[in-house]
C-alpha cells in the first residue's frame, strides 16, 4: 500500500506532556490564536502595500528603491530586527499613502488561504475562541477577520498614522506588537485578564508567534508552512501544517472524525492510505532477469533502453514510485525533488556515483544496488590471466599473429606450487585466493583489515614481505588516499625477479610509468591490466596508456566484471532488494539507508515510518500509538546519520487518522502503510 508519501507528508508532533489524541485533552484546547500575515493571507500585507507604492514611480527609481529594499528585511519575522525599525526604514523607502493602503485592503479577500474560511468556521462550531494577532495593519486584518466573524476585541493588530495629506508618517509604537517578543507579551496580558481559560494553541510561522509558547502562555505552537520556510522556526513547532484544513483533527475527538465534516476533509486530501499500484520505471536497458521478476510479483514496469537526462527525469518520469538505472542516467538532488513520488532506487551494477545518495536518504528513498555481483567473474578472470602470463601467451599469441612461431618453454611454467600475493583480501580477494589454492598455488595475502585466511592462505607479516615471496601479485584494493600509487618503483624494486603484476582493482593502485619500465627492463615477467587512471568513456575514443606494446603484457577495457553471469546477477540481486522493500520495508544492503529487516510477524498491518533522526521521535509514536490502545507487535528502529527508519506492526488496522497522524510528525519525512 502506498501512501501519497511526500505530496501529502502532513506533519504532526505529538507533545509528551500534552496530548491532543483523546477528547478530554481535544477539549481543553479552548483558545486558538492565529497569525495574519502568511498564514491566513497567502503573502505579507506590508509587502502588497509597498508594491503598490512603487507602482507609482517611475521604472528608473523603483528599481533603486526596490534594490535598497533587497537589502532590508521589511518583514523582520526571524526575530532578528525589530518590527517597528524594518517597517520605518521600508516605509521611509517608498512613501506610502492611504490610496495604496486602501488599494490593497479592497483585494484582500483573494489573498485568503485556501480552506481557512471552512476550517475556522468549523473551530468556532466546535466552540473555540479564535483570536488574531497580527504584527500586519488594522485596515488589511480587519476585512478578513470580520468576513471571518472572529469578534472585533479578538482581533490585535497595528495602526499606521496618516498626515493630513494621507501618506503614512508613522505607525502607533505604543502598541506592544511593535516589539519583536510583542505577540508573547499581549498573550500574557489575556492570560492574566482572564480571556483565554483553559489551553491554548498559536497558529502561526514566525518567531513571534513561537515566542507566545515560549512564554508558556500557549501550550501547543503550531507552524504554518508557506513558501518562506524558516527552518529554525518550523523545527521547534509542536506541529506543522500546509493546508488550514490538518487544524482539524488537533481539534475533533475521533468520533466526531467519522462524522459528514471529517469525511469531506479525508476526501478532500487524500487519505495517507490510498492504495495505488507503483510506477515502475526501468532504464538503460535493465537485463531481462529484472523485469520478469518484477512482473512475476505482480508490477507493469515501463522500460527503456536509454538512459533519461534529468529534465526527462522531470516531466516523463515525475509519477515514478520505483526507478530502476544503471550507470548512465545521473539521479541528481533536482531529480530527486521532481519525482515526488518516488520511494525507491535501484542501481543495477555496481557503482552508485551517479545517484545523489544523501538527497535521496533525506527524501526518504533507500538506494540498492549489486556490489559484489560481478566478484566471481573478477576471480576467474584473475586466474586465467595468470596462467596466461606464466605461459607467456600474451607475446606467444602476439607473435603468431605477426607470423612468428615462437615455441619454446624457456620462462614458461605451470601456477601449480608457486606463490600468489593478493593485496587486499575482501570480497574479491578472497574469492581469488580460494581458487588459486584448489590449483596447487601457495596464497600469501595482505590488508590493511584483519582478515580470515581461507584454507591455508598466510597472512603476510608486511606488504613488502608479500612483494618479497610472491611470484604473482594481484591487486584488490579500493581507490582511496592510501592506495593510490599502492605499487610504484619502489615497491616493484621489493618484487622477484621476473614475477608477474595483476591490476584489475582501481586504476591508481598502480604506477604505470613505474610498472613498463620494470616490463622494459626485464625486472617483472609480465602484467594484466584491466583498470587505468583515464579510461575512455565510450568505446569512440581512443585509449592511451604507457603499457601499450610493453611485452607479455594483457590489457582489457576494464572489463574485469562484465559477465553475462554478472548481469543476470545484478538484475536478480537489486530486484530483489527493490521488491523486499517494497513489500516488507526491509533495506538491507542500502547504500544510503539505515538497514533495517524485521520479520513479519502473522496478523498484523505494518508501518514504515522515515524522519529525521532527532531524540524522542519513537517516544511520540509509540505515545501515539499506546493513547489509543494499538498494541505493537513488533518494532524496529535503526539510525544512520541524520535518517530513522522505523518499521512497526501492530495487530490491528490502524485508521487512517493514526497514519495521518504520524505523518504529521514534525520529524516525519514519510509513512507508508503495508496491508
Ligand atoms: P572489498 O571492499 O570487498 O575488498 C577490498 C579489500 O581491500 C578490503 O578487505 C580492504 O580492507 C582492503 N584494503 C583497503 N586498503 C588496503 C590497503 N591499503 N592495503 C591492503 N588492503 C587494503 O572490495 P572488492 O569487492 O573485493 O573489490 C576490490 C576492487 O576491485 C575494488 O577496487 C573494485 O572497484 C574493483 N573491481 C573491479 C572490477 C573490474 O571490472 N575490473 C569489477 C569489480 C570490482
Amino acid at each position: 500500500m502506498f501512501g501519497k508519501s511526500r505530496k501529502t507528508n502532513l506533519y504532526i508532533h505529538i507533545e509528551q506532556n500534552f496530548s491532543l489524541h483523546n477528547h478530554r485533552d481535544k477539549s481543553m484546547i479552548n483558545n486558538i490564536i492565529f497569525n495574519f500575515d502568511s498564514t491566513l493571507i497567502k503573502t505579507e500585507g506590508v509587502e502588497l502595500i509597498l508594491q503598490r507604492a512603487l507602482q507609482r514611480l517611475d521604472p528608473k527609481e523603483r528599481s533603486g528603491r526596490l534594490e535598497e529594499l533587497g537589502k532590508i528585511s521589511c518583514l523582520a519575522d526571524i526575530g532578528e530586527t525589530s518590527v517597528a525599525e524594518a517597517l520605518h526604514q521600508c516605509f521611509g523607502l517608498t512613501g506610502v499613502n492611504r490610496g495604496d493602503v486602501e488599494a490593497v485592503a479592497a483585494g484582500i479577500m483573494e489573498e485568503v488561504n485556501p480552506r481557512v474560511i471552512e476550517s475556522i468556521q468549523a473551530l468556532q462550531e466546535a466552540g473555540k475562541r479564535i483570536f488574531i494577532l497580527s504584527t500586519g495593519f488594522d485596515e488589511l486584518v480587519r476585512p478578513v477577520t470580520r468576513a471571518l466573524h472572529v469578534d472585533d476585541d479578538h482581533v490585535f493588530t497595528n495602526q499606521l498614522i496618516y498626515d493630513f495629506r494621507g501618506e503614512v508618517v508613522g505607525f502607533n509604537e505604543r502598541n506592544p506588537l511593535f516589539l519583536s517578543a510583542g505577540k508573547g507579551f499581549l498573550v500574557e496580558q489575556l492570560k492574566n485578564d482572564g480571556r483565554l481559560p483553559g489551553g491554548t494553541t498559536v497558529v502561526g510561522r514566525s518567531a513571534s508567534d513561537l515566542a507566545i509558547r515560549k512564554n508558556n502562555v500557549a501550550q501547543l505552537f503550531v507552524y504554518y508552512l508557506n513558501t518562506r520556510i524558516h527552518e529554525e522556526i518550523r523545527r521547534q513547532a509542536d506541529f506543522v501544517i500546509e493546508r488550514f484544513d490538518q487544524l482539524l483533527p488537533l481539534f475533533f475527538s475521533e468520533e466526531e472524525f467519522s462524522n459528514e465534516r471529517m469525511q469531506v476533509y479525508y476526501q478532500q486530501n487524500g487519505a495517507v492510505e490510498e492504495e495505488v499500484k507503483p510506477n515502475v520505471l526501468l532504464l538503460e536497458n535493465i537485463h531481462d532477469a529484472a523485469v520478469q521478476q518484477m512482473k512475476r510479483a505482480g508490477l507493469e514496469p515501463r522500460l527503456l533502453k536509454s538512459a533519461l537526462s534529468i529534465d526527462e527525469l522531470c516531466s516523463d518520469a515525475a509519477d515514478v514510485h520505483v526507478l530502476g538505472i544503471r550507470s548512465q542516467t545521473r539521479v541528481t538532488a533536482r531529480a530527486i525533488a521532481c519525482m515526488e513520488n518516488l520511494m525507491v532506487i535501484g542501481a543495477f551494477c555496481i557503482g552508485t556515483n551517479q545517484v545523489d545518495l544523501e538527497a535521496a536518504a533525506a527524501a526518504g528513498i533507500p538506494v540498492f544496488n549489486a556490489p559484489y555481483s560481478n566478484t566471481r567473474s573478477v576471480a576467474e578472470l584473475v586466474v586465467g590471466e595468470i596462467i596466461m602470463l606464466m605461459r607467456r601467451i600474451p607475446e606467444k599469441s602476439q607473435a603468431a599473429h605477426a607470423s612468428q612461431w615462437l615455441k619454446s618453454a624457456a620462462g614458461c611454467t605451470e601456477i601449480r606450487g608457486k606463490t600468489v600475493g593478493i593485496i587486499g583480501y575482501g570480497h574479491i580477494g578472497s574469492q581469488v585466493s580460494v581458487l588459486l589454492e584448489s590449483l596447487g598455488m601457495t596464497v600469501c595475502f595482505h590488508d590493511i583489515v584483519d582478515k580470515l585466511p581461507l584454507g591455508n592462505a598466510q597472512r603476510a607479516a608486511s606488504l613488502e614481505e608479500l612483494l618479497g615471496r610472491s611470484d604473482v601479485v594481484t591487486l584488490h584494493v579500493p581507490d582511496t588516499p592510501i592506495t593510490r600509487n599502492l605499487i610504484g618503483a619502489a615497491q616493484i624494486a621489493h618484487m622477484k625477479q621476473g614475477a608477474f603484476l595483476i591490476n584489475l582493482s582501481r586504476g591508481r593502485v598502480v604506477e604505470l610509468a613505474a610498472l613498463r619500465a620494470a616490463l622494459d627492463a626485464g625486472a617483472l615477467g609480465g602484467a594484466a591490466v584491466d583498470v587505468f587512471p583515464e579510461e575512455p568513456n565510450h568505446s569512440q575514443e581512443p585509449f592511451l596508456s604507457p603499457l601499450q606494446g610493453a611485452r607479455n603484457t594483457i590489457l582489457t577495457p576494464h572489463i574485469g566484471g562484465s559477465t553475462q553471469e554478472a548481469q543476470i546477477d545484478i538484475a536478480a540481486y537489486v530486484g530483489e532488494k527493490m521488491l523486499r522493500f517494497i513489500h516488507t520495508g526491509a533495506t538491507t544492503g542500502a547504500v544510503n539507508f539505515p538497514e533495517v529487516e524485521l520479520a513479519r510477524v502473522p496478523n498484523t498491518h505494518r508501518i514504515l515510518h522515515v524522519h529525521h533522526n532527532v531524540p524522542g521521535v519513537l517516544a511520540k509514536i509509540n505515545n501515539l500509538f499506546a493513547r489509543r490502545s494499538i498494541n505493537i507487535a513488533g518494532q524496529l528502529l535503526q539510525t544512520r546519520e541524520r535518517i530513522g527508519y522505523l518499521i512497526i506492526d501492530v495487530d490491528q488496522q490502524v485508521s487512517t487518522q493514526v497514519l495521518d497522524l504520524m505523518g504529521h510528525i514534525a520529524e516525519t519525512i514519510r509513512v507508508r502503510k503495508i496491508a
